[in-house]
Order: structure tokens, then C-alpha cells, then sequence
């Protein structure tokens, strides 16, 4: 795994230059988005990027890595939402190749679909992640099968607890249940990003990259993955031994 540590802005333009040398070999790359708060500055990076003309979405396909259950992409808090309104609507991508999993149509088969459909379109070439404070990657919680494709999960207390900042009725509002891109699908990712901000990530952190490859850490995974680089602001590091 390659580990940059910076500041939180630089973090975010340099995983950006990722972004901007895999489009430019690559303009018709296959991305897997991530939601949360801290993929936010790396799409405001993107979106100027793209608005300057360095990049483009033209021919790129995106798949997300989860959805909340009951919420459809009108939900100010539904992923769908969130990635038109901090990526999708300021870039020049087709919104008719940008894919969420449902959070409606929960049946097997539509879940089933989601890795075919990325299978379809020639497997995601790029994997954004953020991270939960218990290793979760996309919402695939301590203990998830590595083996896992896209499932339905029922999201731990914590997770409901650390998300419910953003529902206006605090943690009753927030779903207990949630549509997720499995372990294996974002293993099966050519390259992976992982971002990492702030103290509140700091000993997740630690295990990840210096503990064991455990079900119990779902992101200590990656360390199995062959490219994969992680970009931590100063905060998120600060428990690293070396
Ligand atoms: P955050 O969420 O970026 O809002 O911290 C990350 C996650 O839970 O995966």
C-alpha cells in the first residue's frame, strides 16, 4: 500500500492528480464513488478541475458504493442526492451512466444486478473509499465476509450514531438498513483509493494499516490488495507507529 500523509487540502489535490492522469490514459475509466464527508473536498478538486478544463466525465461510468434503504434519490440525506448535488451536477458526466445501488427496490435480484452491471461495464477501474470509525468500507460493518458482493446490511448503532449529524431528526430518522457494495466488489477494483481525515479516524487507522487482515476491521482488507494508496491528513495519522 502506498501511504501519503499531508495536510487535509493537499490530500485532496493530490489524490485528485490520480483522478486527472487515469482519465487522461483512460478518458472512458469506470469510477466507483464514495459519499460521507470526507470525499468533499477531493470533488470540489474534481469539479474545478473539470469546470478548468484539465478533465472530463464525458465517457466515464460511475458506480457508488451504497444507499440507504427506504430513501429514494429525492431524499436530501439519500446517496443518490448527495452525489448529484457534490459531483454530478458541476461535471460534464452523463447522468445516465452513473449507477447507485436502489434503495427501493431491495429485491435479490436487483441487488444481485449491481455486480453485473459492473461486471458489464468492464469492472471499476478506480475505488474511492472513506472509512467508518470501525473500519467499515461503504457499509460493509466489522465482521462482513470478505467473500461479500453488493448485499443488504443492517448498519450497526455506531454507524447510525455517527451519521445521524446530518438528519435534521437526529439518529430515529436515520435508516437501519443500507444496500452496500460487498468486500469482494470493491476488492475486485483495478486501483483503490482510501481517504482519512481528522482524529475521530486516527485508531481505526492504526489498525488498518498495523493490525491484522481481519473481518473484524473490514478495511484492514486492502491490505491484501495490490493498488491501493491511502491519503491521510495529519490528524487521521497521528497514531501511526511509524
Ligand atoms: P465520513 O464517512 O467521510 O463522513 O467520515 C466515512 C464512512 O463512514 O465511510
Amino acid at each position: 500500500m502506498k501511504v501519503i500523509i499531508d495536510s487535509r487540502e493537499n490530500i485532496a489535490k493530490l489524490a485528485a492528480k490520480q483522478y486527472i492522469e487515469l482519465l487522461a490514459k483512460k478518458p472512458n475509466a469506470v469510477l466507483g464513488h464514495a459519499t460521507g464527508s470526507t470525499p468533499l473536498d477531493l470533488y470540489a478538486e474534481l469539479v474545478k478541475l473539470c469546470k478548468e478544463g484539465w478533465i472530463s466525465y464525458k465517457d466515464v461510468t460511475s458506480f457508488n458504493l451504497d444507499e440507504y434503504v427506504g430513501l429514494d434519490g429525492s431524499h436530501d440525506q439519500s446517496y443518490r442526492y448527495f452525489m448529484n448535488e457534490n459531483l454530478f451536477n458541476h461535471i460534464d458526466i452523463d447522468k445516465a451512466k452513473t449507477f447507485v445501488p436502489s434503495g427501493i427496490d431491495t429485491s435479490a435480484a436487483a441487488v444481485a444486478a449491481y455486480d453485473k452491471a459492473i461486471e458489464a461495464a468492464g469492472g471499476i477501474d478506480l475505488q474511492l473509499l472513506g472509512i467508518g470509525e470501525n473500519g467499515h468500507i461503504g457499509f460493509n460493518e466489522p465482521d462482513t465476509p470478505f467473500g461479500s458482493l453488493t448485499h443488504m446490511v443492517e448498519l450497526t448503532e455506531s454507524t447510525r450514531k455517527a451519521n445521524s449529524r446530518l438528519f435534521a431528526g437526529g439518529i430515529d430518522e436515520v435508516p437501519t438498513h443500507a444496500v452496500t457494495m460487498g468486500v469482494k466488489t470493491v476488492m475486485n477494483a483495478k486501483s483503490i483509493i482510501l481517504m482519512a481525515t481528522g482524529p475521530k479516524k486516527a485508531p481505526i487507522m492504526k489498525e488498518v494499516l498495523e493490525g491484522p487482515v481481519t473481518e473484524h476491521v473490514p478495511a484492514s482488507v486492502l491490505q491484501l490488495h495490490p493498488s491501493v494508496t491511502i491519503y491521510m491528513d495529519y490528524e487521521a495519522a497521528a497514531q501511526l507507529s511509524k
